[in-house]
């Protein structure tokens, strides 16, 4: 999945291991088997003396790497990519190589290594012949974050903010009543979702027709879902949709991921079928406006969002901006902003009179995104024209949401968007009313704070959680309380039920939902003012008791709720609430402070 990661990862993992001279030797075995597609016979010895198995590759992650030895090959392996594509070196064997290593050494199972892989090398072997300026180290910035190189050496954009008027009109004058938006999120919708079938089947998706049946009963896929990885069967999702038409909302929010994680089948035709059908399905089954964000898992293949400059049909992602605008033009024919669907898959609605909506498509954020590293300037133009909008919204006194798929402080949002993104929030605090957002399938939020005064909260942006189970998770959707003086959410609460249970009892055909919890009234809070909520959060870092329901409650009780979370754990979810920006560590730093100094001796 991740590329040009996969010989990194290898040898990483075989570096780590062994001393300097196997190393040596394993390196230059790499280089070899890099350039003639053979497998040096010693190499094997060495790899059998240290008796690596497909194990060490399973417990991997980056993040335990020394950081320093990761950065240095992945430059060194994108660098000799880059000079093998620039002598004209066959892409079908260069091809074929990367497909090999990445199967002998179970970086992934193998049908992702065959089908997922073959389409993204497409892309960065593109984005290599015909990129300005690509080079090793701007990929590896990308790939590894500001562990491996300061993005901003490779990507340091600027957008320009319009100064702050003196006073913000409000021409539109605001109720008294209160709406209820639902948040439905990675529904990864799986057709091929198979009750029965093998849920430990080693692969990247598990519960496929195609993965047979498991020898243990405990590992069958239950008829609600799975907790191993798996997506969400069609029964579940018009469960899903039975139940909350029953909440009586006035908007649905989805902010993408519908397709599901059998990321080695993906196609143009077939995610183009799927998205048109479950975006239609919600259509149907509400009265009221749905507004769909686009997810990673949208695209052909997963997270590649082309710039609009590539024309040609294999790595176009016009398709599926096509299909995004049939469905939001048959809910709102008048919209002139839906133009902007097909300049990149964002747009705006006027919901109501002072009550606007803006739909990003930030996988223009995503690291995975490789195209960044060909368009390494505000993709689509999209910060620019969100600055413009939002302009446009305050001299018309309205209220805005903002919905995206990608939280912008997450460890894969590029830091240059997130810090622009930040610096716009600052400037429109006033304007804008509400964030929601996708992609982590954990209940979470998220603050922002005055970049000039950072003891000051003023934004918060909420996360959705997951309809999918994937991984460890019960099946949830939120719904907001928001008050129609100013748009802003009062307060929201969480409904989920007990996939366990649920399973227990194949033969019903509805499942248990209850209200998991409301958030102020579970956290104690008069207001989900971002002041209060600031404060709030400090209190948090402080009482273990309140963390562990914090963490609970991330996994809607589900079974990632039952594993210990230790100090690291607690400390990385109190970051992941106050990082605005990828490679700004500080807030992070104060309230892992905080939280040190009244958790004891760590
Ligand atoms: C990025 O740009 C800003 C302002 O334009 C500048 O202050 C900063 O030094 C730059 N960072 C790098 C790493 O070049
Ligand atoms: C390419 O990137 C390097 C490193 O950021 C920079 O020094 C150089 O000026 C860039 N060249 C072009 C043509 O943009
Ligand atoms: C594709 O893009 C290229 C360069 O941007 C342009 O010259 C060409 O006319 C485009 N082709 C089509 C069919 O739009
Ligand atoms: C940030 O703080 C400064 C100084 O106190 C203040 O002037 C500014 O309005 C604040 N910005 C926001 C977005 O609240
Ligand atoms: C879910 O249901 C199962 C089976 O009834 C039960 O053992 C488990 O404790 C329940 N989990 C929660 C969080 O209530
Ligand atoms: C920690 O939070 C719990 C749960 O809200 C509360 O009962 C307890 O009083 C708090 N402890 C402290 C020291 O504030
Ligand atoms: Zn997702
Ligand atoms: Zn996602």
């Amino acid at each position: 999945m991740k590329g040009l990661l996969l010989f990194t990862i290898f040898s990483l993992c075989v570096f780590q291991k062994i001393g300097a001279d196997d190393a040596q030797l394993l390196k230059d075995g790499l280089t070899q088997f890099l350039h003639t597609g053979l497998f040096p016979e010693y190499l094997k010895d060495v790899s059998k003396y240290h008796q690596i198995d497909s194990s060490v590759f399973e417990q991997l992650s980056i993040g335990n790497l020394s950081s320093v030895v990761t950065c240095t090959l992945c430059d060194e392996l994108a660098n000799s990519i880059i000079s093998l594509k620039k002598i004209h070196t066959p892409d079908i064997f260069l091809k074929n190589i990367i497909t090999k290593t990445c199967k002998t050494f179970k970086v992934e199972d193998d049908r992702v290594c065959n089908g997922l892989l073959g389409p993204i090398i497409d892309v960065i072997f593109y984005i290599i012949e015909n990129g300005k300026n690509v080079t090793g180290p701007k990929l590896c910035s990308l790939l590894l974050g500001p562990t491996c190189h300061n993005q901003f050496d490779y990507f340091n954009w600027t957008v320009d903010v319009p100064p702050k008027p003196e006073v913000i009109p409000r021409k539109v004058i605001s109720g008294d009543d209160k709406i209820r938006i639902l948040h439905l999120t990675d529904m990864h919708i799986d057709p091929r979702y198979t009750p029965g079938s093998n849920a430990v089947c080693g692969e990247t998706l598990c519960c496929q027709d195609d993965q047979g049946i498991p020898e243990n009963s405990e590992d069958a896929c239950g008829v609600w879902g799975d907790y191993r990885s798996a997506d969400t069967p069609m029964k579940l999702l018009e469960e899903t949709l039975r139940h909350a038409k029953a909440q009586n909302v006035d908007y649905v929010y989805s902010t993408g991921d519908i397709i599901p994680h059998r990321v080695w089948s993906t196609s143009r035709e077939s995610n183009s079928e799927l998205e048109l059908e479950i975006m239609d399905l919600l259509r149907d089954s509400f009265d009221v406006p749905v507004l769909f964000v686009l997810g990673n898992h949208e695209p052909h293949p997963m997270n590649m969002y082309a710039p609009l400059s590539i024309n040609q049909t294999s790595l176009s992602t016009k398709w599926l901006y096509d299909a995004l605008r049939t469905e939001e033009l048959a809910e709102f024919p008048d919209e002139r902003g839906l133009g902007k669907i097909e300049a990149g898959g964002f747009y705006t609605v006027l919901l109501r009179p002072g009550f606007r909506v803006i739909v990003l498509n930030n996988n223009a954020c995503y690291t995975e995104n490789y195209w960044l590293a060909y368009e390494d300037y505000d993709l689509y133009g999209q910060l620019a024209w969100l600055i413009e909008v939002l302009s446009k919204a305050e001299q018309d006194g309205e209220y805005v949401h903002i919905l995206y798929h990608i939280p912008t402080g997450y460890k894969s949002c590029l830091g240059t968007w997130a810090r622009e993104y930040n610096k716009i929030l600052n400037r429109f605090t006033e304007t804008i009313s509400g964030q929601f957002s996708g992609h982590t399938h954990a209940d979470e939020f998220f603050l922002y704070y005055n970049i000039s005064n950072p003891a000051e909260a003023i934004q918060i942006a909420f996360n959705g959680a997951s309809l999918s189970t994937y991984v460890e998770n019960n099946p949830s959707y939120k719904i907001y309380d928001v008050n129609t003086r100013n748009y802003r959410v009062d307060d929201f609460e969480e409904w989920t039920f007990n996939l366990t249970d649920a399973n227990l009892y194949p033969e019903k055909n509805s499942v248990d939902w209850y209200k998991l919890y409301s958030f102020r009234e579970t956290y104690g809070l008069s207001s989900l003012d971002p002041i209060e909520v600031g404060r709030f959060v400090e209190d948090l870092a402080k009482n273990k008791t309140l963390l562990e329901i914090y963490n609970k409650i991330k996994f809607r009780m589900g079974t990632g709720a039952d594993k210990v979370c230790d100090d690291d754990c607690h400390k990385a979810n109190l970051c992941s609430i106050v990082t605005a920006e990828l490679g700004d560590t500080f807030h992070c730093e104060r309230i892992k402070k905080i939280y040190e100094d009244n958790n004891g001796k760590l």
